[in-house]
């Protein structure tokens, strides 16, 4: 065990090391662009120049002189094509750019696509392109002209499903302490180190698509739909997955055209996008507004709080987050008002985005009783222990709830007890100190999920389910729940995923992944158990003849029963005569209807959980951030950060640690350093390259620790697992936000916080 292998504690699986990790590093492991197709030609997109209007007339002469140019797609050329309409939190990303043009609705909007024999040709003939356009002026963000807040009916629609309860304006307005602020959060990119690629390939009329993506699934039927054809003859692949974040969860319109290309050429095309195409030829997370109200007594008691959100979005799609979902839920407030408006604008849809609703509307929450316990004169530890409880304004009871347990452990390693609740009064040299601290929290989801399984009389299994590896370790955890349930060293278990010839797993979104699969791989294990006892068991030759089932356990390749009896699992397989066992399982979480599977099949996955359910299914944590800011420069570091999370059952302590650490440094960032510029007057991302567009790099990450509360909870799913890929980024820019104000006594109410904002 080291630092990167935790221990485990009470109910968390061992460290082991991730099986695809070998693949990774000596570069066997494919990724989409990555697969060798017979004799390529090459794609190269050609996107708007405008925001707002229309292509009038596109001279493609010069482009088309270009030696090796093979055709040059435009919305001339590409009738057929069908649409994928957007829907709520569903698999299109976009109503805007699904027919090339001639109408344009954002920025860098796909309209056009060169293909040639080579990389070089394409591009060539893609800047020669020239497009005539009928411009009109965009509106770029909130405030701009021309940008629409949708119809009043709409927001009050919304807010009828977002959690309301009892008259919380009263119960502020008589409130001891009222505290009122405004805050707000940037564009942000996801920019995955993997750009948007996509290879198509048909033969015999059958097409395999090659990207990455989180839902192989989604990318078959999809497409389908997109060439009008049935999903039946479509292959999507993509076993290894160089970042995604949200981005590569929805279908990308590119996907289409770059299958109609290769068709109509008859020959595979391999696209792979430029990293400011990235910013808009895909999703993003949008900017967003807070403005919260809190009543508290003296004590802290929270008695009222609302929670009104506005959110930007494109014209056509009303894509939301609306995270006062959660942050109406964090604490017991009494009574509770939310509302989110949506703004539209003149911009590429926003879409997924690690932890879309909380990232914004948490940071805000976080901020908020920071700034109570302050007005309180209280440790906003203390604060948060006051409104601490097992039961949320609506009367909904959590399954679990280990928010406090996170509290102690991190205040403990990180020294919180050090801390002079004093603003701008600890200082070292030149550098003034600041302490702070925020809640984390994520929707446990879990998803209708199926698997095949198979053992061999040899010890060996393997796993077949279609979920992605994005960076998470999916194939490690399902190996590991195979190989606990089968009684099989980990070594004999081979897990497959990413192909959409396998069973489907859910969008790897919402961190449902591991749950969602583990939890169906442990049924279709279990499965096998039974015919293998039942054998044994039934049998009068067996060792193991006339125990109860339930007494026989599996391990290292043999059954045992309670009193010592063994026998191989090759003599097992002899007596049932066959040389491999294997089942098919299906799981469908509570929540889910009966035709959920034959959804999932066709593209639309199903997620429960969450606030959702009968139960709140929440993972929760809590960050410790001291930030060191200068007195003479007001230069922002962070030396320290510790966070504490307890996520239900945590299959494997090492990947589990990984995810949290990468999270948390992607907070650092939230609060410091993201932030996609955007030049209002033509509706354009300006810093659309990793030059620009701030991310840390590891001098901006220095001391950080990861403590895994334990935490039983077997009530969110049978295997006992909360997702946590999408929590420790949750709350710690307003960690961050905290520890500056302490550091200060400046308070900065819009991410990122950058020194010219403490220049005060
Ligand atoms: Mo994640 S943003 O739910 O793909």
């Amino acid at each position: 065990m080291n630092r990167a292998a935790p221990e485990p504690k009470a109910n968390m699986g061992k460290p082991a090391p991730r099986v695809e990790g070998r693949a990774k590093v000596t570069g066997e492991a494919l990724y989409g662009s990555d697969f060798a197709v017979r004799n390529p030609a090459f794609a190269f997109l050609i996107t708007s120049a405008i925001a707002k209007g229309r292509i009038a007339q596109m001279d493609l002469s010069d482009a088309k002189a270009v030696p090796g140019v093979l055709e040059i797609f435009t919305h001339e050329n590409t009738n057929g094509l069908q649409e994928v309409p957007w829907s709520k939190g569903g698999l299109g990303a976009t109503s805007s750019w699904q027919n090339l043009g001639p109408e344009i609705g954002c920025d860098g909007q796909i309209i056009g696509m060169v293909v040639a024999d080579t990389y070089e040709a394409a591009r060539e003939a893609a800047y020669l392109v020239k497009v005539g356009y009928e411009a009109e002026k965009p509106s770029a963000t909130f405030d701009s002209p021309g940008a629409k807040v949708e119809d009043e009916n709409e927001t009050e629609q919304r807010s009828k499903e977002l959690p309301q309860a009892g008259n919380a304006d009263a119960a502020i307005a008589s409130a001891d302490v009222i505290f009122d602020a405004e805050y707000g959060t940037p564009t942000q990119h996801h920019n995955p180190i993997e750009l948007f690629t996509t290879t198509c390939e048909w033969k015999d009329g059958e097409l395999t698509v090659y990207e990455p993506s989180q839902f192989v699934y989604g990318v078959k039927n999809t497409v389908a739909k997109k060439l009008d054809i049935s999903p039946d003859k479509v292959h999507a692949i993509s076993p290894f997955v160089g970042g995604a974040f949200g981005s590569k969860g929805q279908f990308s319109p590119r996907t289409g055209f770059v299958a109609y290309a290769a068709k109509k050429l008859n020959r595979p095309v391999k696209l792979i996008a430029t990293r400011d195409q990235g910013f808009t030829i895909q999703t993003y997370r949008a900017e967003t507004r807070h403005h919260i109200r809190m009543g508290a007594q003296r004590d802290g008691k929270i008695v009222g709080f609302t929670h009104e959100g506005w959110e930007i979005t494109s014209r056509p799609d009303p894509y939301s987050v609306a995270g006062v979902e959660d942050s109406a839920r964090l604490y017991n407030y009494g009574t509770v008002k939310t509302r989110v408006t949506l703004v539209h604008a003149d911009r590429n849809t926003p879409g997924f985005m690690r932890s879309p609703p909380v990232v914004p509307y948490i940071y805000a929450l976080e901020s908020a009783m920071d700034e109570l316990a302050t007005k309180l004169n209280m440790d906003p530890i203390e604060l948060r222990r006051v409104n601490d409880s097992m039961m949320d304004a609506t009367g909904k009871q959590w399954s679990s709830r280990s928010l406090m347990k996170c509290y102690d452990q991190a205040a403990e390693a990180f020294g919180w007890s050090q801390r002079n609740p004093k603003p701008a009064s600890m200082r070292d040299g030149d550098w003034l100190v600041g302490f702070g601290c925020a809640s984390a929290m994520y929707p446990t989801h879990v998803g209708a999920a199926a698997a095949r399984v198979r053992l061999l009389a040899t010890g060996e299994a393997r796993v077949q389910i279609a979920a992605h590896e994005i960076g998470t370790g999916i194939q490690t955890v399902v190996a590991q729940m195979a190989a606990e349930r089968l009684g099989l060293p980990l070594s004999k278990v081979t897990v497959e995923t990413g192909d959409s010839a396998f069973p489907p797993s859910p969008v790897a979104g919402g961190s449902n992944q591991t749950a969602s699969c583990c939890n169906v791989v442990m049924k279709a294990c279990d499965a096998i158990r039974e015919k293998l006892t039942h054998a044994a068991i039934t049998s009068n030759e067996s060792p193991l003849a006339g125990k109860s089932a339930s007494q026989i356990r599996f391990t290292e390749g043999r059954a045992v029963s309670q009193d010592g009896n063994e026998e191989q699992l090759a003599d097992l397989f002899k007596r049932l005569g066959v040389g491999a066992l294997e089942e098919y399982a299906e799981f469908l979480p509570p929540g889910a209807t009966p035709d959920a599977m034959k959804q999932l099949y066709g593209g639309k996955p199903y997620l429960g959980g969450g606030s959702k359910g009968e139960k709140l299914m929440y993972a929760l944590g809590a960050e410790f951030v001291e930030v060191r800011v200068n007195a003479l420069t007001r230069e922002i570091r962070v030396p320290r950060i510790v966070g504490a999370f307890a996520a239900g059952h945590i299959m494997n302590t090492r990947t589990a640690r990984s995810q949290y650490m990468g999270a948390m440094i992607w907070g650092i960032s939230s609060a410091l350093h993201e932030a996609t510029e955007i030049d209002e007057r033509n509706a354009r991302y300006v810093n659309d390259n990793l030059a620009d567009y701030l991310v840390p790099v590891n001098a901006d990450v220095q001391q950080l620790e990861v403590i895994l509360v334990p935490e039983e909870d077997n009530f969110v799913n049978p295997a006992g697992i909360k997702g946590i890929g999408e929590l420790a980024n949750v709350g710690t820019a307003a960690a961050v936000a905290n520890a500056v104000c302490h550091a200060t006594g400046v308070r900065v109410r819009q991410l990122p916080i950058r020194l010219e904002k403490l220049l005060v």
